[in-house]
């Protein structure tokens, strides 16, 4: 139904979690992936088994996107791959959760480096690529606490924020040839929060959080993407969509 089959879409962070989702659900569409990771080579390797045995190509390419060479590096590897590339999603990322008084230089840099930067310097080496396609489109990954506050991982919250501007910035600038949108994921039951969704009290108190009652899965974000990536989202640009089960509703 959404629209990607013959695309080439590059997706940061698609050894694990989300980006594994979103990675297998463009291939179930029918796209070629670059499928990139940091350090966990066999996993993203994997990945790209899968995708292959849905009938499409997909290759892995490893950086760590805190270094901004490596990340031009590897974005342009990716676009070299097929000439172009149609889509690019940005899903690296990590969390921490330290209270203020817990943040110190590392913490903060680490964060800041690999969520935001990472995503900024992602998207601007992907541009060059995605100005050769008549289809461009490119969604970052954001979170519910871009836009909506809690206690803790201040760091986090201010990167996601700035991620969903960043979005809308974009997308004023690369408009009309390249479309740019945001996911906001609620909880998702992936390695980012294992500690949490083990926890017998924690894992119930965000269910109970969420009017619909659970945590997401990454196949319930994927197909999101996927949406955003498609022809049927042609007319859609700057927008930053909650996938979040309604938690950011309270
Ligand atoms: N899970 C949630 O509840 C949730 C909620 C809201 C938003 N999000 C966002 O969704 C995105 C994906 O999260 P996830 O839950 O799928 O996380 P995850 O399972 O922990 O996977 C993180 C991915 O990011 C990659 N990565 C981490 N640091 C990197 C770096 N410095 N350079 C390059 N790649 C790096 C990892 O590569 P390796 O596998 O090689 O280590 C992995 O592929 C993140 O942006 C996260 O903030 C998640």
């Amino acid at each position: 139904m959404f629209d990607v089959r013959g695309s080439v879409v590059l997706v940061t962070g698609g050894s694990r979690g989300i980006g594994r989702a979103i990675a297998l659900e463009l291939a179930r569409g029918g796209a070629d992936v670059a499928v990139h990771f940091r350090a966990e080579s066999a996993r993203a390797a994997e990945v790209v088994r899968e995708a292959k045995a849905l009938g499409v190509d997909a290759r892995t390419f490893g950086a760590d996107l805190t270094d901004r060479e490596a990340a031009v590096g590897v974005v342009g590897a990716a676009g070299q791959w097929k000439g172009r590339l149609d889509g690019l999603v940005t899903s690296a990322g990590i969390y921490r959760g330290p209270s203020l008084e817990e943040v110190g230089a590392r913490e903060w840099e680490e964060t800041e480096r690999t969520d935001l930067e990472g995503t900024f310097w992602t998207v601007q080496a992907a541009a060059p690529f995605l100005r050769k396609s008549d289809r461009a489109a490119v969604v970052t990954i954001s979170s519910v606490l871009g836009a909506h506050a809690a206690v803790g991982g201040a760091p986090y919250q201010a990167a996601k924020g700035a991620v969903e501007q960043l979005t809308r910035a974009l997308a004023l600038e690369l408009a009309p040839s390249i479309r740019v949108n945001s996911v906001a994921p609620g909880f998702v039951r992936t390695d980012m929060n294992r500690a949490g969704h083990e926890d017998p009290v924690f894992r119930q108190k965000v269910a109970d959080a969420t009017p619909l009652g659970r945590w997401g899965e990454p196949d319930d974000i994927a197909p999101v993407v996927r949406y955003l990536l498609s022809r049927q989202a042609s007319w859609v640009t700057g927008i930053v969509l909650g996938v979040d089960g309604g938690i950011a509703l309270r």
